[in-house]
């Protein structure tokens, strides 16, 4: 595999626009490793992402396969296994269209147990983090989140997927004392990697007449229309989401 002028691996052939239009939350991993001048590259990516004034406070622990990387997913998956126990009750997924197998609520459903059920085996965990350098604000999220799509992005791009979970929630004091995570640092993502099974592909979002405004609040300009061809959702009902891959 050749390299393009910056570095990156050729394989590269995705066009911007079409790659973050097409770059799906990926749950499912084939059972294999990601390699490390892959990893370089998706790695690289987030530390191009713009931050407040450019500080960069946004720090990332890459885990594969060590013991420690083991520990750390098994730590995440207990969590995330019971939280989609609740929510999957909670949130009506085996009710309503749900009894049908063929539906976007049952494949949500079976996706995210498969996910969560896998979690500990998923090839590579990154833990996205934020180093404070004042009092929590309200804002501070956007000086490492445009490094986690750029993760998104930079996989797609190279033939791999992810998702960007909140699931270090379930485990932020064990994930501290395990990898020395400072005091004034904070846990802002857990990102799983690997290669898909399954496929990108279109997301589906509400029509952008729905979400752009003009000049006034809730009313949309004339040129605020969706490509043709471009897949929309409805809006979602409880515990509905249309916005499931594939398989
Ligand atoms: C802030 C944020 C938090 C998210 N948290 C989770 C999560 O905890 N678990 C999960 O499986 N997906 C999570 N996701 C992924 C979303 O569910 C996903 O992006 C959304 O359903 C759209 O899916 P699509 O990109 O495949 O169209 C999160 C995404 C964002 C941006």
């Amino acid at each position: 595999m050749g390299t393009n002028e910056i570095g990156y691996s050729a394989a590269d052939v995705v066009g911007l626009l079409e790659g973050l239009s097409t770059t799906r939350a990926i749950r499912r991993y084939v059972d294999e490793p990601v390699p490390e001048g892959v990893l370089r590259d998706i790695m690289f990516a987030a530390t191009r992402a713009p931050s407040g004034s450019n500080r960069q406070p946004f720090r990332f622990l890459v885990l594969t396969d060590s013991a420690v990387a083991q520990q750390a997913k098994a730590l995440i998956a207990v969590g995330a296994q019971k939280m989609w126990a609740q929510k999957r009750i909670s949130d009506g997924y085996d009710a309503g269209t749900g009894i049908h197998t063929d539906s976007p609520k049952s494949r949500m459903a079976n996706v995210m147990q498969e996910y969560v059920d896998n979690f500990s085996r998923v090839p590579v965990l990154v833990l996205a983090c934020l180093v404070r350098y004042r009092e929590p604000t309200p804002s501070e999220g956007a000086s490492v989140y445009p490094a986690c799509q750029n993760i998104l992005l930079a996989a797609r791009a190279l033939g791999y997927g992810g998702v960007l979970t909140g699931f270090q929630g379930f485990a932020e004091t064990e994930l501290r004392t395990l990898l020395n995570i400072p005091d004034d640092t904070a846990l802002a993502g857990a990102i799983t990697l690997g290669r898909p099974v399954g496929h990108h592909g279109p997301v589906r979002r509400l029509p952008m007449n729905q979400l752009i405004y003009g000049d006034e609040w809730g009313t949309s300009p004339l040129w605020a229309i969706d490509p043709p061809g471009t897949a929309v959702m409805a809006r979602r009902t409880n515990g509905e989401n249309p916005t499931i891959n594939k398989k």
